[in-house]
């Protein structure tokens, strides 16, 4: 597909009626439903992996919605500890109202934290866009000694990561390490794709070093291959580390790791909004353009 035409896809990917969307879709998401999320998690757990449920939410507009996000966390927390699945809970501090108002969304993320501190079940901040690194990493900060049940995410495109590394490897922090899915400026981010592995190796060499459990969560075969080399020639038991995947993606790779006794957490999205968190994941990969545009023209199938 010419980059014309598929830049021009990708700015008309939201006004793709849900109908042609879904049957891409399907693969990366569980489903609408917290049912979905369940019936998922228990396939995924049959296959030997433990699942992160993410609750699928739009840009929030009132702290109503943040409560109902709060709420809808809950209901999952219960439907983990309910089901007997293993899995724990990722959440996103803008979901709970923290460009709107930090102390309702400080309220509202405790009410989670103490309902899954009840049943023993982890809950992992995600890191969203640079504005929001400070805040997420402070209020991880000031909650810990409450609830040591969690973590947070630490992006290699950032230049500040490294230092961040360093002071969380010491705080003995959860960490789960990514490349990072912003788009960021220059000067506070490495643009260059082989640079931003290399820092993904050192990151993780330097929490492996420390007091650090760390997810390490890529598809990329030369970052697990990189990350492989670095625990057997540290010796790095497997209590210290596991592999992360999103759902539906690289699946073999996924299959080839879980066969050789890593552990290996897939996140798994869900919920209504899951046509704006579709669009991103096709912006990320392009290639998923022409699986849309096989659903939208029937007569280029086969
Ligand atoms: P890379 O992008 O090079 O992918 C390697 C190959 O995997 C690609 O060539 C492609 O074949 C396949 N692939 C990768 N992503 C795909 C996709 N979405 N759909 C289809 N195929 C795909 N980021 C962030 O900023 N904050 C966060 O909290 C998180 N959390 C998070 C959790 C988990 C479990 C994962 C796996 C990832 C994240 N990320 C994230 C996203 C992360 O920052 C990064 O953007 C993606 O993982 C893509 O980078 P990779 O390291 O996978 O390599």
């Amino acid at each position: 597909m010419g980059k014309f035409i598929q830049r021009l896809m990708i700015k008309m990917l939201p006004l793709t009626p849900g109908f042609l969307m879904w049957p891409v879709a399907r693969r990366y998401i569980a489903g609408s439903s917290l049912a979905d999320a369940v019936r998922t998690t228990r396939e995924l757990n049959d296959l030997g992996a433990t699942a992160t449920l993410d609750i699928l939410g739009e840009e929030l507009r009132t702290l109503d919605e943040a409560r109902d996000v709060s709420g809808r966390y809950q209901d999952a927390l219960d439907a983990i500890h309910a089901e007997e699945l293993r899995a724990n809970i990722s959440i996103k501090l803008s979901a709970f109202g923290i460009r709107i108002d930090p102390t309702a969304c400080r309220e509202l993320v405790v009410e989670v934290l103490t309902r899954a501190r009840e049943y023993g079940t982890f809950v992992r901040f995600d890191m969203e866009d640079s504005t929001l690194t400070q805040p997420t990493l402070d209020l991880y900060r000031d909650l810990r000694p409450d609830f040591p049940n969690i973590g947070v995410v630490l992006q290699a495109m950032l230049k500040r990561t490294i230092e961040d590394a360093r002071a969380l490897a010491e705080e003995g922090a959860r960490v789960r390490l990514v490349q990072g899915i912003y788009v960021e400026p220059e000067e506070i981010a490495y643009r260059d794709f082989q640079t931003i592995r290399e820092k993904f190796v050192e990151t993780l060499d330097i929490l492996l070093a420390g007091e650090s459990h760390v997810a390490i969560a890529t598809h990329d075969g030369w970052l697990v291959q990189s990350s492989r080399r670095l625990i057997r020639e540290g010796e790095i038991g497997g209590d210290r580390y596991e592999f992360q995947m999103l759902l539906g993606v690289r699946e073999k790779l996924r299959d080839a790791l879980i066969g050789d006794g890593l552990g290996l957490r897939v996140y798994v999205p869900f919920g209504k909004e899951w046509r704006a968190y579709s669009v991103r994941r096709m912006k990320e990969n392009p290639q998923l353009l022409s699986h849309v545009l096989g659903a939208m023209l029937p007569w280029r199938r086969g």
